[in-house]
């Protein structure tokens, strides 16, 4: 290609990009996100909130009904947050698919999670990517958002993409938004980008806006585009050079929690031989000013992340005959915490001359973290099972679950019990999986047989210590 075609090219382009650019500065462009969960509600309701035409996209029909008429299905979310931006017409949740043509970019927020061999399950992403390549036209932004292996964004999604006829070629623009005179051919008809959700669900010290934007083009014109629209809400972005730079990212900070929760979880079991309380030790450790971030042992991991994305990671060095010896390590350590929790209170009845068959066990807490709704994956879940297997009568209590929620895993069909003094003091043992901060540590303390408490949520309580076993 000769130099002057080249110019053409990139005029060309830089005008598309311009042209969309503009519409993000001025607020006029119209904003999908598609996959209104955990994750993409609030973003949803973050670009809502500045004042930007805003279509929520789900395959969930009760979701989308019940965010229709402004109610709020996540609890951490409240009901006005939604109702305001809905009568301002600036939140629309639909199952329309074909009103993604009008959209200017489509953020895609779906789920990603592990298959019964716990391998990458992308058919969300696959069936969306599908979706709106059916709708794709040209000048459109898609980027996509749910953890996934580096390479997704190129290897899976650009390619469905294109069979809609349309291409996202190589650019014209360097990745840090500079214009650079590549041969070939240049600018394509739409824009590809990843950028990873760092949403932490509950946390009230950091709001979506308030955590830096990671953004990986898959060509410098996506780059440039992608870091224009989230400009305009977050209050930092950062361009990385790739999709796959920006994929990793998200991995790197997930498989780092991971780890290091496994670090503590080993030393917890140590601690506990050792007769050392690893509670005291960390807070000890926390004081140093530099070097040192603070991890927690617990019952074993939860959510949808922490769990389930570093085994994305795995598989994908499978390809790159690559062992990842950390990750799976660290799997295996926090992967066995419920069985540690249950044989402690195995233990504990034991030192009591009960044991566990028959016995009734009260397990507090099923959400996978305190003060959420979230039960997906949850320790709590795992040790119920283990518990029944074992031949204990369970019950739970969960201000955040009337009912247990049936999942992939598990169905347990129960109810949350009423904690009260009589309640407690029925049970054999009570099992503090979650530490949500409404319970009343003293009150359950002082009502209960036994307690098995697996988050140091009880270390303010000093009456009948010798109920009390923390591991
Ligand atoms: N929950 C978190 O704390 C968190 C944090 C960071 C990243 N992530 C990542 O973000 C992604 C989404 O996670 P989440 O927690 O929001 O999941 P979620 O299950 O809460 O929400 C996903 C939503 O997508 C909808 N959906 C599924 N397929 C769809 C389709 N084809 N079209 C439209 N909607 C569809 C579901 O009905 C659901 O409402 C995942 O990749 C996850 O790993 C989650």
């Amino acid at each position: 290609m000769d130099g002057e075609r080249t110019d053409e090219k990139i005029t060309i382009e830089a005008k598309a990009v311009y042209s969309l650019t503009s519409k993000f500065e001025e607020v006029t462009a119209q904003v999908a996100v598609i996959g209104l969960g955990y994750v993409g509600l609030p973003l949803a309701l973050v670009f809502a909130r500045k004042g930007f035409r805003t279509t929520g996209f789900d395959i969930d029909a009760a979701k989308v009904e019940k965010l229709g008429r402004g109610e709020s299905y996540i609890g951490h979310i409240p009901d006005a947050v939604v109702s305001e931006a809905v009568k301002k017409g600036n939140f629309q949740p639909t199952s329309d698919y074909a009103r993604l043509r009008d959209m200017d970019a489509i953020i895609i927020c779906v789920p990603t999670p592990l298959d019964e061999h716990r391998d990458p399950d992308l058919s969300y992403i696959r069936n969306t990517a599908e979706a709106v390549s059916a709708h794709l036209r040209p000048g459109q932004l898609i980027v996509l958002e749910s953890t996934t292996y580096p390479g997704t964004t190129d290897e899976v999604v650009l390619p469905i993409l294109e069979k809609s006829g349309l291409r996202c070629s190589p650019s014209a623009y360097a990745t840090d938004g500079s214009v650079v005179k590549s041969s070939g051919t240049v600018g394509g008809d739409f824009l590809l980008a990843f950028s990873p959700e760092r949403e932490d669900p509950g946390n009230k010290q950091f709001q979506t806006y308030q955590i830096p934007k990671v953004i990986g083009g898959v060509n410098g014109a996506s780059a440039v585009a992608a870091r224009a629209l989230y400009d305009q809400v977050f209050e930092r972005t950062l361009l990385v050079s790739s999709a796959r730079a920006a994929e990793m990212t998200k991995l790197l900070e997930n498989i780092y929690r991971c780890v290091n929760i496994a670090l503590v979880n080993e030393l917890k079991l140590l601690c506990l031989r050792m007769g050392i309380d690893i509670w005291e030790v960390i807070e000890a450790a926390k004081t140093k000013p530099f070097g040192f971030t603070a991890f927690y042992p617990g019952p074993g991991l939860g959510g949808h992340c922490i769990p389930i994305d570093p085994f994305y990671l795995t598989w994908k060095a499978r390809e790159y005959e690559f062992p990842t010896r950390f990750i799976e390590l660290a799997g295996e350590i926090n992967s066995a915490m419920p069985e540690h929790v249950v044989a402690s209170l195995a233990d504990a009845l034991n030192r009591r001359k009960q044991c566990l068959q028959e016995a009734r066990i009260l397990v507090l807490g099923v959400a996978y973290k305190k003060d959420i709704d979230d039960p997906r994956e949850s320790p709590s879940l795992r040790i119920m099972e283990l518990l029944r297997l074992r031949g204990a009568r369970v019950d739970y209590h969960d201000p955040y679950f009337p009912r247990l929620p049936k999942t992939r895993r598990y169905d347990f069909r129960l109810a949350s019990v009423e904690l009260t003094a009589q309640t407690l003091a029925q049970f054999d043992a009570i099992v503090i999986a979650t530490d949500h901060s409404s319970y009343d540590y003293a009150f359950i303390v002082r009502h209960a047989r036994l307690v098995i408490d697996t988050r140091n949520a009880t270390r303010q309580v000093t009456e009948f210590p010798e109920k009390i076993v923390r591991c």
